[in-house]
């Protein structure tokens, strides 16, 4: 009965100390951000019904798209490679194959519209010192509501609805972070290489590593300052960080030169996905082994009630 008591007490202590104690502790040291669900409420739905093939008109044509963003999925080549294009705007316009499946349609449809609103960037792009370097849809002529729905409801008819998490992030995040631990640099992965056997020098790596270097200085020049490496980010940060700061950097880093990237909760999680293959590949393993231990214990404690019941039969 005493050994029951204490181990009540011992249990309450611990609980207390598990939901009470530390989640308080943390929320002192960190400013606690509501999400929104990755809704984007503060900008307005869409009002028309978008029509898939004048959009395809307009984003080949009037909006311009193409003359800075690739899309691969419908065949449209890169205007300019990716040093090029950092040199023009500071950064590579992203490939706009997936961007309808991991990015919200309001958030879209504002960005063609008002790219700095979308992106929450007005503070550091007034239009008049600092213009940004995506033009403000003007429309083509017709009901410009209209023109943006059928823009975006083509974007988001090309996209593949299965985007893999590696494209999610180079679509998302990767013109501006390196992955290290995914061979990932802003400019693309790292292609395998020889060395010279005689000299040792691999001549391939090294002027693919002056690209990146001369990507990069474009981007910290655009930027303020180099965009983090993201290998081991997710490791650094809690999920209630990443989440809230994804959803709006300026939640978290007022002020900063981060974009919002409209990612949608999907796209989002896709996004983690790929940063928990590249930052903790060991968790999968992990996870699988607690399973094991569980599963250990629970048999072990089987045996050794068998075991204690069998020697007390003996000696009753
Ligand atoms: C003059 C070049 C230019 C044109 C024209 C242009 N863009 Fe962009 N776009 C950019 C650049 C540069 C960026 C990256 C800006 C940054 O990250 O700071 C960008 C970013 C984007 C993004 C990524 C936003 C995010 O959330 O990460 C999307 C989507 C996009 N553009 C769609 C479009 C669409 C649709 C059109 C046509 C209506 C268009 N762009 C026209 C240059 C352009
Ligand atoms: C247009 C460039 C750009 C894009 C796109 C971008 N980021 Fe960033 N990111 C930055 C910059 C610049 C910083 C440094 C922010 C600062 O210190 O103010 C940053 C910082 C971060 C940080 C560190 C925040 C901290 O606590 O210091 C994380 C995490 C991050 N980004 C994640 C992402 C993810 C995930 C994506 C894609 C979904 C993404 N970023 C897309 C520019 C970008």
């Amino acid at each position: 009965m005493k050994e029951l008591k204490i181990l009540l007490i011992v249990i309450f202590f611990a609980l207390l100390t598990y939901w009470g104690v530390e989640p308080f502790a943390h929320s002192k040291m960190h400013k606690h951000v509501e999400d929104n669900k990755f809704s984007y409420v503060d900008l307005p739905p869409l009002t028309k019904k978008g029509d898939a093939t004048r959009g395809k008109a307009l984003v080949m044509g009037a909006g311009a798209c193409v003359g800075c963003h690739s899309i691969k999925a419908a065949g449209i080549p890169a205007p300019m490679d990716p040093n090029t294009a950092a040199a023009s705007y500071g950064v590579n316009p992203p490939d706009l194959s997936n961007v309808g499946a991991l990015m919200d349609e309001r958030f879209l449809a504002e960005l063609i519209k008002n790219p700095t609103k979308a992106l929450i960037l007005e503070h550091k792009f007034d239009g008049k010192t600092r213009v940004f370097p995506m033009p403000s849809f003007m429309g083509a002529g017709g009901d410009k509501e209209q023109e943006v729905a059928d823009m975006v409801a083509y974007l988001k008819k090309i996209s593949n609805k299965e985007v893999s998490p590696k494209e999610a992030y180079v679509t998302s995040c990767g013109r501006c972070h390196a992955n290290r631990y995914g061979k990932y640099e802003q400019i693309g992965f790292v292609p395998k290489t020889k060395s010279n056997i005689k000299t040792n020098q691999d001549i391939d790596l090294l002027k693919f590593k002056e690209k990146v270097a001369d990507y990069q200085g474009n981007l910290a020049e655009y930027m303020g300052k180099l965009p983090p490496d993201l290998s081991i980010m997710i490791r650094a940060r809690s999920e209630d960080f990443m989440k809230t700061f994804i959803e709006d950097p300026q939640s978290q880093l007022k002020g900063t030169a981060m974009p919002r990237v409209g990612l949608t909760n999907e796209g989002y999680e896709k996004v983690m996905k790929y940063l928990e293959e590249t930052g903790d590949p060991s968790k999968p393993a992990r996870d699988a082994l607690g399973i094991k231990v569980i599963g250990f214990f629970v048999i072990f404690t089987i045996l050794a009630l068998l075991w204690k019941k069998s020697v007390w039969r003996d000696l009753h």
